[in-house]
C-alpha cells in the first residue's frame, strides 16, 4: 500500500496514470460471490492446522535415513517428539557429561522444515541412568535434577514447543498418589513443583506439560490425582500450561469419559495435549473417537502418534499406528483425516493418491507456472456515520480456531487506517461486522497494509503495519479487536540503507516472517527496491538490524510493493511475491523462491508473460469484475510467525476493482476477492 496515495492533494491515480484506455469492462464489483470452500487438506498436518491444531509423531533419529519414513514424517506431520533421544539416559548417561547429538539431529531437522518440536522428558523414573537412581542424599539428588533442567532445557531454548517436564510420576491403581522413585523418595511431593519450576526459568518460551499415561478415565483416581495436583499448580502459580495424556489405548480405544476428562483440565486453564497415542489393532472407530474428542475441546491443541508405521511402533506387535509397514495410509488414517475435519474432496483426493510411495519433497514444491479462478467481490466496506470507506484494501488473514481473522486498510478522502472482520467460511465473509481499529488503542491517524500472525513463544497475535515507521500492535486474542495495543516501532527511524535509496519513493509493505533462529522484516521503497532487516528469534520484536537491499529493479514498476514471504509446507522453500504495474497499468503478482530467508532469490513465474497472479492468468467464473490482482495475501497452512503456505491448492486473498473506476486514489472502490489455484497436481 502506497501511502503516498492517502495525501488529499494527489488527485490523479498511478492506476488511471498507466491505464490503457479501452480496457474498460463494465464493472461488476458487488457480483454474488462465488464462494469456494473453506480450505482443504488432505494431509494429518495441514487438516488439524485448519483448527489451529498440530498433528505430530513420535521420531527416532537412526530412521532419518530411511526416506520412505522420512517422506511420510514431512508430507503428513508438523510436529516431532523424539522418541527416547532426549530421555536421561541418552543426554546424561554419566554425571554431569551431556550427549545431545541424537536429539540435535531430530531438533534441526525438524525446525528447517518448520516442524514444532516436543520436548520429551526432562524428569522421569524410568530411562533414568543407574547413577541417578542410586543416589541417597536428597541435597545431590535436587542438585543433579535442577542442573539437568536446565542443562538439557536450555541447550534447546527457544526450539521447543512445548517440554514434558515430569513424566509418569503418578502411581497406577487405586491411590491416586505419586509413585515410587527416587525423585519421590529423597525429595517427596515438591519434586515436580521443583522441576517446573527450575524448567519455567530455563527456556521461559516453551509450554510446560505434566504428561502420563491412563489418566484419559476421568474416574479413575490416578486422573483425579493428577487433575488435584493441577488445579493445586494453577492456583498457587506454579508455572504449568499443559497435561500431556500419552493415549496408549487397548483395541477398544479412549475411555467414553475420554472428551470430559480433556474439558475438565482445560478448564482449570491449561492447554490438553494427546501425546503419544497408538490404539491396538487401531480400528477406524477408536482412532475417530479419539480425534473426535481433541476436536471438541478448544485447549485440546494438538496430537502426536507415538510412531510412524506399524513397523517404528514400540508396540509394533498390535499394529497400532496409521500407516502399514510398507508405509501404506491405513484405514485408520483415513478416519483420523476425517475426523481431524477433512472435506468430501480432500478425503477424495487423498483416497485416490498413491499410498505405497508417498511424494518426495521435491513434489511438494510449487510449480513453475499458474492459474487461477477468482471468486466474486467478496468483502466491500461498510460505511457508518464517521467512516466514509471508499475502499477495503491490502488484507492480511489466518484461519484460528475454526474462524478466517481479516485485517485490511480503509481507504477514504481522509486518509487509512485500518478494519477487522472475521466470518466461518467465504460465504459468510460479506455478511461480517466491521470492527474500525482507529477506535481501539491503535488509534486515529495513518495505519495500513497489515500483517497478523502468532508468535508462538511470546503466546501473542502480532498486527505489523505501516505508519510512516514499520510498527506493530500486540494482543493475547485475535477475536478480541479492543485487545490490541498501542503503536510501537520496530525501528527508532528508517534505516539508512533505505534513506540513500528511497528517492521519491515511500516505505511501505512492511512484512515479517521467522524461521526456527532469526526473524525479517521485508519492507518496499516504492523505487524499485526490497529490504531485508533481521533480529533474533529470542530478541523480536527489538533488534532489528543488518538491513539490506535483497532486491533491486530500475524499472520501479516492476518491483513495486506488497511483498509476501511464506514458507512453503512440507518442502525447504521460501516463496517472495511482490506486486508489480504491468505494461497495461493494471496490478499483478510476480514470484521467487529460494531455500534460506537470508539468501538471494530465484525468479519462479516473475514475469508479465509467466506471471505469478494477473488477470491474464485468473478466470472470473462469476464475472470479471477487476483487471488488477493486487496487494493480498495467502491463505496460510498455520498462523503462527512461520507463515507456512500449503504446497498446492494456494489460495490468495487479494484485492481487486471495478476497472471503469478512476479519480482520486483513496476514494478507488477496492474490493476483496479469492484467487483458488486450479493447476495444483496434488
Ligand atoms: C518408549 C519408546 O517408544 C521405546 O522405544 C522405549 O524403548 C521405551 O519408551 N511412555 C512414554 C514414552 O512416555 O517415552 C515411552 O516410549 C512409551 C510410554
Amino acid at each position: 500500500m502506497n501511502p503516498l496515495k492517502r495525501l488529499g492533494r494527489r488527485r490523479a491515480s498511478l492506476v488511471s496514470l498507466l491505464a490503457v484506455s479501452g480496457l474498460v469492462i463494465p464493472g461488476a464489483a458487488t457480483a454474488a460471490p462465488d464462494a469456494p470452500d473453506a480450505v482443504r487438506a488432505s494431509t494429518l498436518g495441514a487438516q488439524a492446522a485448519q483448527s489451529g491444531r498440530y498433528f505430530g509423531a513420535a521420531v527416532a533419529a537412526g530412521k532419518l535415513g530411511d526416506g520412505t519414513y522420512t517422506s511420510i514424517l514431512d508430507r503428513e506431520f508438523t510436529s516431532v517428539t523424539p522418541e527416547n533421544e532426549m530421555k536421561w539416559d541418552t543426554t546424561e548417561r554419566t554425571r554431569g557429561s551431556f550427549t545431545f547429538g541424537p536429539a540435535d539431529q531430530i531438533v534441526n531437522r525438524a525446525t528447517a522444515r518448520g516442524q514444532r518440536v516436543r520436548g520429551h522428558t526432562l524428569v522421569w523414573h524410568s530411562q533414568l541412568p543407574t547413577w541417578v537412581s542410586s543416589l541417597t542424599d536428597a541435597n545431590t539428588l535436587r542438585g543433579v535434577m535442577n542442573n539437568h533442567i536446565t542443562t538439557v532445557a536450555n541447550h534447546y531454548k527457544g526450539r521447543i514447543h512445548s517440554w514434558d517436564v515430569v513424566n509418569e510420576a503418578f502411581a497406577d491403581g487405586g491411590s491416586g498418589q505419586h509413585r515410587s522413585s527416587v525423585f519421590q523418595n529423597l525429595l517427596g511431593d515438591g519434586f515436580i513443583e521443583q522441576a517446573f519450576r527450575t524448567a519455567r526459568l530455563a527456556d521461559p518460551a516453551a509450554k510446560l506439560c505434566y504428561n502420563d499415561y491412563n489418566i484419559e478415565n476421568w474416574s479413575d483416581a490416578k486422573t483425579q490425582g493428577v487433575y488435584r495436583m493441577v488445579r493445586d499448580f494453577t492456583s498457587r502459580g506454579v508455572p504449568i500450561d499443559c497435561v500431556g495424556l500419552q493415549a496408549h489405548f487397548g483395541a477398544g480405544g479412549p475411555p467414553s469419559s475420554f472428551q470430559t476428562t480433556l474439558a475438565n483440565f482445560a478448564a482449570l486453564g491449561v492447554d490438553v495435549q494427546i501425546t503419544e497415542l497408538d490404539i491396538a489393532q487401531a480400528s477406524a472407530t477408536a482412532y475417530t473417537n479419539t480425534v473426535r474428542a481433541c476436536m471438541n475441546v478448544a485447549r485440546c491443541t494438538g496430537i502426536t502418534v507415538w510412531g510412524i508405521r506399524d513397523s517404528d511402533s514400540w508396540r509394533s506387535g498390535e499394529n497400532p499406528l496409521l500407516f502399514d509397514r510398507n508405509g501404506a495410509k491405513k484405514s485408520a488414517y483415513q478416519a483420523t483425516l476425517t475426523a481431524l475435519g477433512g472435506t468430501a474432496a480432500a478425503r477424495a483426493a487423498a483416497a485416490a493418491a498413491p499410498t505405497s510411495s508417498p511424494p518426495s519433497l521435491s513434489a511438494a514444491a510449487l510449480p513453475t507456472g499458474f492459474s487461477w479462478s477468482s471468486s466474486g467481490a467478496l468483502i466491500a466496506p461498510k460505511p457508518d456515520a464517521t467512516h466514509h470507506i471508499a475502499g477495503i484494501k491490502d488484507p492480511s488473514v489466518v484461519y484460528y480456531n475454526g474462524k478466517y481473522h481479516v485485517f485490511a486498510s480503509t481507504a477514504s478522502t481522509a486518509g487509512y487506517n485500518l478494519v477487522y472482520l472475521s466470518f466461518s467460511d467465504w460465504s459468510q465473509a460479506g455478511s461480517a461486522t466491521h470492527h474500525y481499529l482507529d477506535r481501539t488503542a491503535i488509534g486515529a491517524g495513518y495505519r495500513a497494509a497489515p500483517e497478523v500472525f502468532y508468535n508462538t513463544s511470546q503466546r501473542l497475535w502480532y498486527l505489523v503495519y505501516q505508519t510512516g515507521n514499520a510498527s506493530y500492535s500486540t494482543n493475547a486474542d485475535i477475536g478480541n479487536p479492543n485487545g490490541w495495543s498501542a503503536p510501537r516501532n520496530f525501528y527508532s527511524s528508517m534505516p539508512d540503507i533505505i534513506k540513500q535509496n528511497i528517492g521519491n519513493g515511500y516505505w511501505v509493505d512492511m512484512w515479517v516472517i521467522c524461521d526456527s533462529a532469526d526473524c525479517y522484516l521485508f519492507s518496499s521503497d516504492d523505487n524499485g527496491h526490497l529490504y531485508r532487516s533481521r533480529t533474533t528469534v529470542g530478541q523480536f520484536p527489538n533488534g532489528f538490524t543488518d538491513t539490506v537491499i535483497v532486491a533491486r529493479d530500475s524499472n520501479k514498476y516492476a518491483l513495486w510493493e506488497a511483498s509476501n514471504v511464506y514458507k512453503v509446507q512440507g518442502s525447504d522453500q521460501y516463496l517472495l511475491l511482490v506486486e508489480a504495474i504491468g505494461s497495461d497499468g493494471r496490478r499483478y503478482f510476480r514470484s521467487w523462491t529460494t531455500s534460506s530467508l537470508a539468501g538471494s532469490w530465484t525468479p519462479l513465474a516473475a514475469s508479465e508473460g509467466n506471471p505469478f497472479a494477473r488477470a491474464s492468468n485468473v478466470s472470473f467464473p462469476s464475472g470479471a469484475w477487476t483487471r488488477d490482482i493486487s496487494h493480498g495475501e495467502m491463505i496460510r497452512a498455520g498462523y503462527d510467525q512461520t507463515l507456512t503456505i500449503p504446497s498446492c491448492r494456494l489460495q490468495y486473498l487479494y484485492q481487486g476493482m471495478n476497472p471503469g473506476a478512476s479519480g482520486d486514489y483513496n476514494s478507488l472502490p477496492w474490493r476483496l476477492g479469492l484467487l483458488t489455484q486450479t493447476n495444483s497436481t496434488c
